[in-house]
């Protein structure tokens, strides 16, 4: 028995890094899929890998902190699938610099997309959600601090308070949300920090390795699947340990 066969799934950045991977696996355990991306082409590849293996899916280009798309985006699923189970708040991005030199628009657009973007998609998912939903946000290691990331860590930080939040004003219409806080992951996110940074960031996961897109993944199967029915308003830490070793 596939985990997610009869659900509806939207996923945000799935044009790349974890996005991609959780929307392999979803697509794999029997889910329909709503993708979105701002990145159209990257987005199509995932989209055409997918529907090789079978899987319905639809390609959504979404500016999360565009209320607009956000809009379009739940539309369009409704019309695809009729319902929404699932949704992976998953898009995000960093500009990073020390606060000195951090610009307000760096910080506006942090702000923006990795906070903005998540509220407008869990407010607008939320409303057609199925009495059982599940919604999945996406902290980071960095809200514990990380030099360089003033914006990043504030606006990782504001997603697990939206997180808690939302789980106590949904509970009464069963519907679950956690937040998933990853730690070094190998993704194109990743290999944008300059190499000695990297290193050093790998080099304090007591694991001893930057962690597959796939494993936070399988976090995100977990805590969408009907086995997370009573784990609501959680931050889970997929980091190999990092969180304990800082
Ligand atoms: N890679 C890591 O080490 C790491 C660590 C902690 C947290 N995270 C978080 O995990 C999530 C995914 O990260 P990743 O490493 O896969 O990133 P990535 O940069 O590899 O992929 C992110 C995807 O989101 C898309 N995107 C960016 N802005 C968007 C917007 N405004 N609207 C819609 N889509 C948009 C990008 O086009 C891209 O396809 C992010 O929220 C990130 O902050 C990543």
């Amino acid at each position: 028995m596939k985990r997610l066969e009869g659900k509806t799934a939207i996923i945000t950045g799935a044009g790349a890094g974890i996005g991609e991977a959780t929307a392999k696996l979803f697509a794999a355990q029997g889910a329909k899929l709503s993708l979105c991306d701002v990145a159209e082409e990257q987005l199509g590849k995932v989209v055409s890998d997918i529907k090789a293996e079978g899987a319905e899916v639809v390609p959504v280009r979404c500016n999360v902190a565009d209320e607009g798309d956000v809009k379009n985006m739940i539309s369009t699923t409704l019309e695809a699938f009729g319902k929404i189970d699932i949704l992976i708040n998953n898009a995000g991005i960093t500009r990073d610099t020390l606060t000195p030199r951090m610009k307000e628009e760096d910080w506006n657009l942090v702000i923006d997309v990795n906070l903005k973007g998540s509220f407008l998609c869990a407010k607008y998912a939320l409303a057609k959600m199925e009495r059982g939903g599940k919604v999945v946000n996406t902290a980071s290691i960095a809200v514990l601090g990380n030099k360089g990331q003033v914006n990043y860590s504030a606006s990782k930080m504001g997603v697990i308070g939206m997180t808690r939040t939302l789980a106590l004003e949904y509970a009464r219409k069963k519907i679950c949300v956690n937040c998933i806080a990853p730690g070094a992951i190998d993704t194109p996110m990743l290999q944008s920090v300059p190499e000695k940074m990297r290193e050093a960031m790998i080099g304090k996961i007591p694991l001893g390795q930057a962690i597959a897109p796939v494993e936070i993944a399988r976090a995100h199967l977990f805590l969408s699947s009907d086995e997370a029915n009573f784990i609501t308003g959680q931050t889970l830490f997929v980091d190999g340990g990092m969180s304990i070793g800082i």
